[in-house]
């Protein structure tokens, strides 16, 4: 039996632990808060399935495309972005992507060489990780806190000596601590970027599962260093596999040409479908505003009954909006990677702090996805999860 030799980078891409113990979350007995998944329930099928027929009307839908995408989609998506950002945008800034993860790995592609610093926040989304680990770049941290990122801390490390060539930051309902990044923080890390000349990706597929309000300005409305990117996945259907970027357009050309390699072009027959959602205002206006309805009532249900199951044991911040929640357990050392295996044994799953550090090991935090369940659910994931913790601690 020959051992098969994989690339370097393969070497830092192993299958961690918790992400076997969450293969287990499949079980139909488990009450998952483990992945971000948007409710199917709430996922417009039915309009969906009517933008299905009138795109496969025309010929073209079942064709290749543009390896950019769709102009249509394209078009749409320049008119939205660019109202976000206050100045107008065209479809040639704007490349549509197989979902915004393909935007980042090809981002990490074009902009980073093996041993290039990237700085991520601490905790990090663990899909950007992936992609900067895959890119053998070297990764470090700068911490989180309730106002996002803390931008003097990444100043200090900047004085400090360190040139990073990316920093990420996941702006909007933050995946996994559910915060946002401060207006005054926003306009620190845009000069910052401007000052050192490093690139600032910001990864936004949450800004529009607000509460109470829109966020903020985003960051790429604040410095021409900035990619942006953003999905149809939270707020249309993951399905689609619609996600885009936009910003300097030669960055968007470099990735136009990686995306030639890397699969040709999109779908046809999605970016159709979402360019007629996207651009039918007062329907897409209805929909988002039921799913913040929705996900506000889920987030406050679940925060209430994680409140009142653990009380002064596990600390509970509010979120304004996203799908996840970051519970701490005030116990000196706990260990969620242990309460893991014992809550699925109770038939709730959760992922653990862990799973999002790099030089913080967030052992004893835990993200919990609020959106995938109704209220009754999220009840009983809580109640569950009380009785994991009991057992756990007992034992
Ligand atoms: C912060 C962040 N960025 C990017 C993605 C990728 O989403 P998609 O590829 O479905 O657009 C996710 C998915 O959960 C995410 O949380």
């Amino acid at each position: 039996m020959y051992s098969p030799t994989f690339a370097r980078r393969m070497g830092s891409l192993q299958s961690s632990a918790i992400r076997d113990l969450l293969t287990l979350t499949a079980r139909p007995d488990v009450v998952s808060l483990a992945g971000g998944l948007p409710d199917p329930e709430i996922i417009p099928r039915e309009r969906i399935r009517k933008e299905a027929e009138l795109a496969l009307a025309d010929p073209a839908s079942v064709q290749y495309g543009e390896t950019t995408g769709l102009r249509r989609l394209r078009d749409v998506l320049a008119a939205r972005e660019g109202a976000r950002i206050g100045r107008p945008l065209e479809a040639e800034d704007v490349v549509v992507t197989h979902g915004s993860q393909q935007a980042l790995s090809l981002l990490a592609q074009v902009l980073l060489d093996p041993g290039d610093l990237v700085i991520v926040e601490e905790p990090a989304y663990t899909g950007a990780l992936q992609v900067f680990w895959a890119a053998e770049a070297d990764v470090r941290s700068v911490p989180l806190d309730a106002d996002g990122m803390d931008t003097a801390a990444l100043q200090g490390l900047l004085e400090g000596g360190l040139r990073p060539t990316v920093v990420h930051t996941v702006s909007n309902f933050h995946n996994p601590r559910g915060v946002v990044l401060a207006p005054a923080r926003r306009e620190h890390l845009a000069s910052l970027a401007d000052r050192y000349g490093f690139w600032v990706i910001e990864d936004d597929p949450y800004g529009e599962l607000f509460f109470d309000g829109p966020p903020p300005v985003p960051v790429a409305a604040l410095s021409d260093r900035v990619i942006r990117l953003s999905s149809a996945s939270k707020i249309l259907a993951p399905a689609l596999r619609v996600g885009w970027l936009h910003g300097d357009r030669r960055v968007c050309e470099a990735v136009e040409l990686l995306k030639q390699g890397a699969d040709l072009c999109g779908s046809s027959l999605t970016h159709q479908i979402a360019a007629g959602l996207l651009s039918d205002e007062p329907w897409l206006d209805l929909h988002l505003e039921m799913l913040r309805t929705r996900y506000r009532s889920r987030a406050r249900a679940l925060e209430d009954c994680v409140t009142s199951t653990f009380g002064d044991r596990a600390a509970v911040p509010s979120v304004a909006g996203g799908m996840f929640c970051w519970t701490e357990f005030t116990e000196p050392g706990f260990d969620t990677e242990a309460l893991l295996q014992v809550a699925v044994k109770h038939g709730v799953a959760f992922v653990p702090g862990s799973a999002f550090g790099i030089n913080a090991a967030h052992r004893s935090a835990l993200r919990l996805c609020f959106a995938t369940c109704s209220e009754d659910v999220l009840a009983d994931a809580a109640a569950r999860l009380g009785a994991a913790y009991a057992d756990h601690t007992q034992s």
